[in-house]
Formats: C-alpha cells, sequence, structure tokens
C-alpha cells in the first residue's frame, strides 16, 4: 500500500506532546531516522501514557525519600494437619466452591526471566524430573486431575508478557493445550512500561526505539480487565481466582484446603507464606504495615527490620509470600477499577540499554535509571480482610537462576522428593538404584489417590510414574 502524507507522523505535534513532558530528547535522532523508523517511534510515544510515566517518576523519587513503614508482625493460620477435623472441613468447604465451578486458574508467566538466561519463555522451561515436562505441562496435568475430580471445568487464564506472549501461545498450539479444552484456557498479555534516567526521562535503547519492560505482576489486575478475561471469569459464574506465579513447580494448584480455609476466614483475599529461612531470602515480608496487613517486597524493607529477630531468635518478620493468592474476583474487579491509585508502580534502579550522542548502543554496567514495577500484593491493604496461610517448605521451589540455588536443578530435586514422599507414604516401594521420580500429577495428587485406585507397586501405575536411575534423585 503506497504511504501517504497523513500516514507521516507529524514531527511537530509529537515535539510538542514530548517537550510539555520534558521528553524532548526522544526525537533527538529524528532527523536521521528513515521514515519507518520513525512511524515506529511515533507509534510508541503515542501508546505510552506520559502522564502515568510522570505520575511513576515522581512516587520513585518521592519513594526514595519517604521513612520506611512501620511494620509489626501479622497473625498467621497454619495449614491444618492432613486428615485432622480442620482439614476435613476446609477441604470439603474448597471442593463444594470446586464442583460449583467457581475458581478459576490463574498464571502470571510474563516478565522476563532474565536472571534464568533461557531463551524461551519460563513456562517452557523442561522441570519434568524424568520427562523433562516443561512448567506448563507439570501445571496442565494439575488442571485435567481437578477438572475429571470435581467434574468442573476450571478455566486457566495465563498471563504473558510481549516477551514471552507468541512463544507461549505457538507452545501451547503445538501441545494441543496440554489435553485440556482450548477454550477453557484464556491468554491475555501484560502492559509494557518504560524505563526511567534518575531525572525522570525515557530512555533511549535505540535511535528509534524507548526501552520499556513488563509491567510487573501487578500489571495482571488491570490486563485482566482491559483484556475481557475478568469479564470472562464473572460470566462464567467464577467468584474465586487462584493466583500462583509460573515459575514454581510445587505449587498445589486450587488446592481445596487452602480455598476452604479462605471461604471459612471470611477474607476478600488470602496469601500463602512459608517461615523464612534466613533474613536474605528473596521473597516479600508479610508483615502489618502501617496497621493493615500487607508485603514489603525483600529489594524494600529496610535492613533492620528484615534483620529484626525476637527474644527466642527468631525472625520477627518471617512470614514469606510465596505468590500463591486466592481473590475473591469482586476485589479484584474493585483493585481494576482504582488500579493507578491501588498499584503504584515501584522503581528499582538497574542497568538499561542506551545509547551515546553518536546512537551506538551502551550496556551500562551500573545502574542508569530506575525500572517501574507494580506488584500484585499491593492489592491486598485494599481488601476488608486478608488471611495469612503459613503452608510448608513443600508448596515453594522457585526457578528464578540458572544454577545453584533456586534454579532448575534444586526444582527438579525437589519436586523428586515430594513425589517420592507420596509414594513412600502409600507404600509403594522404588526398585534399587532410583533415581529422581515422576508422577503424572493428571492421574494422582497425594499418597490418597494411590490408595483410592489400590495401586501398591509402581508397576500397576503403567506411565505415570516415572524413576530414573542413577545417584541423583
Ligand atoms: P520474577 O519477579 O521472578 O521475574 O517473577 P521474572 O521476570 O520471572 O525473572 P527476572 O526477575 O527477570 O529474573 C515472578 C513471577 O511473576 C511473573 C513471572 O513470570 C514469574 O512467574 N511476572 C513477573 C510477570 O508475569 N510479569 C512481570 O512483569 C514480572
Amino acid at each position: 500500500m503506497a504511504i501517504t502524507c497523513s500516514d507521516q507522523p507529524r514531527a511537530d505535534e509529537l515535539r510538542q506532546r514530548l517537550g510539555a513532558r520534558g521528553q524532548s530528547h526522544v526525537l533527538r535522532f529524528w532527523d536521521v531516522l528513515d521514515d519507518s523508523a520513525r512511524r515506529g517511534l511515533a507509534a510508541q510515544v503515542a501508546a505510552i501514557d506520559l502522564a502515568a510515566v510522570e505520575r511513576a517518576a515522581s512516587a520513585a523519587r518521592g519513594h526514595a525519600q519517604q521513612a520506611s513503614p512501620r511494620l509489626a508482625p501479622v497473625e498467621v493460620e497454619r495449614l491444618p494437619a492432613r486428615g485432622g477435623e480442620a482439614w476435613t472441613h476446609a477441604r470439603s468447604a474448597g471442593e463444594a466452591l470446586l464442583a460449583a465451578g467457581r475458581v478459576g486458574v490463574l498464571v502470571v508467566a510474563g516478565g522476563q526471566g532474565s536472571r534464568l538466561g533461557f531463551s524461551g519463555p519460563k513456562g517452557a522451561l523442561p522441570i519434568g524430573p524424568v520427562s523433562d515436562r516443561s512448567l506448563f505441562a507439570l501445571q496442565a496435568q494439575k488442571i485435567r486431575r481437578l477438572r475429571t475430580r470435581y467434574d468442573a471445568r476450571i478455566p486457566w487464564y495465563v498471563m504473558t508478557s510481549e516477551a514471552t506472549d507468541a512463544p507461549t501461545r505457538a507452545l501451547f498450539a503445538r501441545e494441543a493445550s496440554f489435553g485440556l479444552p482450548a477454550g477453557d484456557v484464556c491468554f491475555f498479555r501484560q502492559r509494557m512500561m518504560p524505563a526511567i534516567d534518575f531525572e525522570g526521562r525515557l530512555i533511549l535503547d535505540r535511535p528509534d526505539h524507548i526501552f520499556e519492560s513488563p509491567d510487573g505482576h501487578g500489571g495482571v489486575i488491570p490486563a485482566l480487565a482491559a483484556s475481557g478475561a475478568l469479564d470472562d471469569l464473572e460470566a462464567r459464574g467464577c467468584t474465586h481466582v487462584f493466583y500462583y506465579q509460573v515459575d514454581n513447580p510445587l505449587v498445589r494448584i486450587a488446592d481445596p484446603v487452602y480455598l476452604g480455609l479462605h471461604t471459612d476466614s471470611g477474607a476478600e483475599v488470602s496469601c500463602k507464606v512459608v517461615a523464612k529461612r534466613d533474613p536474605m531470602e528473596k521473597v516479600g515480608h508479610v508483615a502489618l504495615v502501617d496497621g493493615r496487613v500487607g508485603i514489603v517486597e525483600y529489594t524494600e524493607i529496610d535492613p533492620v527490620q528484615r534483620d529484626a529477630r525476637d527474644a527466642s531468635g527468631a525472625l520477627v518478620h518471617r512470614a514469606g509470600a510465596i505468590s500463591i493468592y486466592v481473590w475473591e474476583t469482586t476485589l479484584l474487579r474493585r483493585l481494576s477499577r482504582d488500579a493507578d491509585r491501588v498499584l503504584p508502580f515501584h522503581a528499582s534502579p538497574k542497568p538499561i540499554p542506551t545509547v551515546d550522542e553518536a546512537g551506538r548502543a551502551v550496556t551500562p554496567s551500573a545502574a542508569n535509571g530506575w525500572k517501574l514495577e507494580r506488584f500484585v500484593f499491593d492489592g491486598l491493604r485494599c481488601a476488608k480482610r486478608v488471611a495469612v496461610v503459613e503452608t510448608d517448605r513443600e508448596e515453594y521451589s522457585p526457578v528464578k537462576n540458572a544454577c545453584g540455588g533456586e534454579s532448575p536443578m534444586t526444582a527438579k530435586r525437589d519436586l523428586s522428593a515430594l513425589y517420592r514422599a507420596w509414594l513412600a507414604e502409600a507404600g509403594i516401594a522404588l526398585p534399587p538404584g532410583a533415581g529422581l521420580v515422576e508422577v503424572d500429577e493428571s492421574s494422582f495428587g497425594g499418597a490418597d489417590d494411590f490408595f483410592a485406585r489400590g495401586i501398591t507397586r509402581v508397576a500397576q501405575a503403567g506411565d505415570a510414574i516415572r524413576i530414573a536411575s542413577g545417584a541423583n534423585r
């Protein structure tokens, strides 16, 4: 198609818009850009909410100067012991919700996975200890089991980012939605947010491009609303949303016990925690923040409060958030209507790729600006009531790094240890020399399922129990 004059970005208009916000430098290479590069840059500028960038910049500056909030320990309810009265009661309440089709599952699978250095989306990472199934495949197995068990549709909402969207959709298409009906898997994309330098100015990472990164897991709330996924949840009658992060293979998706505890508590949102191992563990701190239940990210907590210990030597703020929530759909709707106020952008200093005066790429070795992200847990502070539930470590082994701690290796090991524990409890002996173990969770979700199906030997489970040989377990 021929390009007419009206397609050409109007430089004067752009200059005026950017100039009014102190961002004229964005056009500093304009005169040497060709038409297509100019059009690209103009379209990018048009899509950026400059007022929101300004608000975020001033919030970031304000935050840096603010005194840390006053934290007090929060009341935490321990997950009841399996098989006991409280556990049975909670499980029945959660099962009723699932069977009534009132639960949707939401995974945040956007972001950049920069620490991991994996070329695909994190959800495509092979984590099955024996099968090398991807994180998405393992999670789909759990959802398939719930669907069968409760004879309910249980829709799965998958939030992607600009980087993960196309490869995630392609993976699901290739794998036939991992055995789930495609109509019950809904993808939606989070927004991007430009970074700013320490003066609040946008950063060019190419002469014709402004650096942007995903708007943080808190972007899930505006994105749910903007994409229509929230309408879809409501239309299906889902009153509860089970939320988790794609990089934790141990998550008990839509665990009925947790759902039941949530409904019994009368809370609008429930938040799972583990006891922090040490003050430096990279999890958010659940606490009373200026009197309301909230979460302070590990990057933002004041070191004195982070390291504080009580008379017994235990950490005062030991409730570590593992990003597993149950949200009432009505709360998500309320938050989405007021997202700019209730989910402010947080700024973290980072080295941000940029260009020099000649337009050549520069990769800084030190922070030259702020990345801006929303945190989903800021939504807790708007809830009428928050329940905090402590679970065990068997539910948390995130994949953050390529090697060492919190890596694919530790996730596989922890997953295998969990499956070994299920088999041991069910009295199913492993062959000598067994190494890593894997259980197909579309068939078995714990020892009870082996009992219920009368499985007493590995061979009876067919392909659902896989065992690798070797010392690695
Ligand atoms: P992380 O905070 O670990 O970020 O995300 P990340 O992008 O995966 O990895 P790094 O920090 O760049 O190394 C925790 C979870 O939140 C999701 C991620 O997919 C992961 O499941 N997330 C994070 C988003 O969906 N969007 C974001 O903008 C950030």
